[in-house]
């Protein structure tokens, strides 16, 4: 496989500065060399960068930085449908603004290859705020709004060319949602899948139904992994830690099966915020699981399953 790494030292999405070196610590913790040792080619495009940005002024003043996302959004978007041609692409970020961009990015390249389009969301948040009831302002807290084509994003964001259904978006591991995302989610086809989904079912049971869907539908299928779905204890890294989430192990098995799969075509790396790491164990962590999911094994020959 030929694997794409696309930075974006993106962090204004959040309310913490730091995720801007998210893309230096994945490359230093050894990204490029995991994914080379499991036998695929890796072309690293390097760092993304934003040059003018129009300003756009919202009623809701509490958002800041609208302007720099959205000119972020244009051109991640542009990058996942370029590289996306011939490659898999693998955005570090950065935070989760970001996904406004590779998300819409991907679902224009699905529609173009006429295949139905499919994101996992690995995530203690559902980030479906609006531009009108974002009331932290952190625009990571939206793009699941704007790439299902939730109201009120148009004139400001990039019209999108494809929207993403609602129905084929699954989320794994929230467990902290607002009290208007949780009525506008509602109100959507989004599967959500919280820690007490995971608790009485496994994460195993979650992820088998829903690679089923996107296997029968011959489907694309991105994968946003934010650093916030893992417990703090393994993934400390991150703004927005809320406890309770996923283990070493819950986290490795989703990676494993999503690598059995064959069906992953695109993978998000976000939050992971270095000024808050632990000698560089968090990205580590995420350099591990991105190995996972990208075929490593503890033996090269299949384990038995009882
Ligand atoms: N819902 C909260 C907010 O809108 C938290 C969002 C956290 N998002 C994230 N990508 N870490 O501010
Ligand atoms: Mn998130
Ligand atoms: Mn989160
Ligand atoms: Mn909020």
């Amino acid at each position: 496989m030929l694997c794409k790494l696309i930075g974006i030292p993106l962090q204004s999405g959040a309310s913490q500065l730091g995720c801007e070196m998210g893309p230096s610590a994945l490359r230093i913790a050894g990204l490029r060399q995991a994914l080379t040792d499991l036998g695929h080619q890796v072309s690293d495009c390097g760092n993304l960068a934003i040059s003018e940005q129009r300003r756009r002024d919202h009623p809701n003043e509490k958002i800041h930085d609208l302007a720099e996302i959205v000119a972020w959004t244009e051109v991640i978007a542009e990058a996942a449908y370029r590289e996306s041609c011939d490659a898999m692409p693998i955005f570090l970020g950065g935070d989760h603004a970001l996904s406004a961009g590779s998300v819409s990015g991907m679902a224009r390249r699905a529609a173009e290859k006429g295949r139905p389009f499919f994101v996992l969301w690995l995530d203690a948040h559902t980030d479906f705020h609006t531009l009108e009831t974002t009331n932290s302002g952190n625009l990571h807290g939206v793009p699941v709004a704007y790439f299902t084509g939730q109201p009120g994003f148009e004139p400001y964001f990039p019209k999108l060319e494809r929207k993403v259904d609602a129905a084929n978006v699954c989320m794994i591991g929230i467990r902290s949602v607002d009290t208007a995302e949780r009525r506008a989610i509602q109100q959507t086809d989004v599967l959500v899948h919280d820690m007490r989904a995971i608790d009485e079912n496994g994460v195993a049971a979650l992820l088998r139904e829903f690679l089923k869907r996107v296997a029968g539908a011959n489907g694309m299928l991105h994968v946003s992994l934010d650093v916030d779905f893992l417990d703090p204890a393994i993934g400390p890294a991150v703004g927005t830690t809320v406890p309770g989430g996923a283990t070493f192990r819950e986290a490795h098995l989703l990676m494993e099966m999503l690598y059995d799969s064959q069906l992953v075509t695109s993978l998000d790396l976000v939050e992971l915020n270095p000024f808050l790491d632990e000698r560089g164990r968090t990205a580590t962590m995420l350099v591990d699981l991105t190995a996972s999911l990208m075929g490593r094994k503890v033996l090269d020959r299949p384990t038995r399953r009882y």
